[in-house]
């Protein structure tokens, strides 16, 4: 039996790759695309589908899993920067979350938390296409929790880019750049399309970042 899938944000950048990426897999049926461009609520698809994946807005999110979790609905969170307070405990259904579903950006996270137990200091520079609503990203956000010390970042919005990410560390004497770059959409779809066949399983919830469907917990 394939998984049913709704998207929310449907009609968006991300959501619209995400409804291609869902259509081109055999194990998958996309079963709704909400969106108000589309004219489709999310209540208006929750009795269709299993998993709901959420590219919306960070205003938009939180209220949109509380209601996929009410309703039995498992969650898979794509938005940036919203609230997660109010999904811890929820019960009914799982929630999963990544600041970054490009197993690159993974790794280039890993690598900066990682090289910061052993340089001296390090800053974040987060680059993104400049219909972005959030500054500074999930992802930065995210890479300078995992980092030791205190971590500044500095955000850059433009047309041409799409998601992109250089920690630079420094030490007497050197520098070592760690980047990241997304420069398709389609770098997400791999961690989307996992995260969409995990989510049903996991023994937690919320679980928050992809390396933990990646890699050995
Ligand atoms: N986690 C990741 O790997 C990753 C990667 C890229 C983008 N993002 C994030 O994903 C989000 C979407 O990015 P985008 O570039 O596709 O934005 P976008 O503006 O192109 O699309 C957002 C869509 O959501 C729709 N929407 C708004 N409220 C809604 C609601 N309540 N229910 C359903 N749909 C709703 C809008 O009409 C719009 O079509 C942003 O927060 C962005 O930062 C995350």
């Amino acid at each position: 039996m394939p998984i049913s899938v709704g998207v929310a944000g449907a009609a968006g950048r991300m959501g619209a790759t995400v409804c291609k990426a869902v259509e081109g897999a055999d194990d998958l049926l996309l079963a709704g695309r909400a969106d108000p461009a589309l004219g489709v609520a999310l209540a208006d698809i929750l009795g269709d589908v299993d998993v709901v994946v959420d590219f919306t807005q960070p205003d938009q999110a939180t209220a949109n899993a509380l209601a996929c979790v009410e309703a039995g609905v498992h969650v898979v969170i794509g938005t940036s920067s919203f609230d997660l307070e109010p999904l811890r405990g929820a019960t009914g259904a799982n929630v999963f979350f990544a600041p970054n579903f490009a197993i690159g950006a993974v790794l280039m996270m890993r690598f900066a938390a990682e090289a910061s137990r052993i340089m001296a200091k390090a800053e974040i520079i987060e680059l993104h296409h400049d219909g972005k609503l959030d500054a500074p990203s999930g992802t930065a956000a995210r890479t300078a929790e995992m980092m030791e010390g205190d971590v500044p970042i500095h955000s850059v919005r433009l047309p041409g880019l799409v998601a992109h990410q250089e920690v630079i560390l420094g030490d007497v004497g050197q520098t070592l750049t760690i980047r990241h770059d997304s420069i398709d959409r389609q770098s997400f779809m791999p961690g989307v399309l996992l995260a969409i066949r995990k989510v049903g399983s996991l023994t937690e919830s919320p679980v928050v970042g992809l390396e933990h469907l990646l890699f050995e917990r």
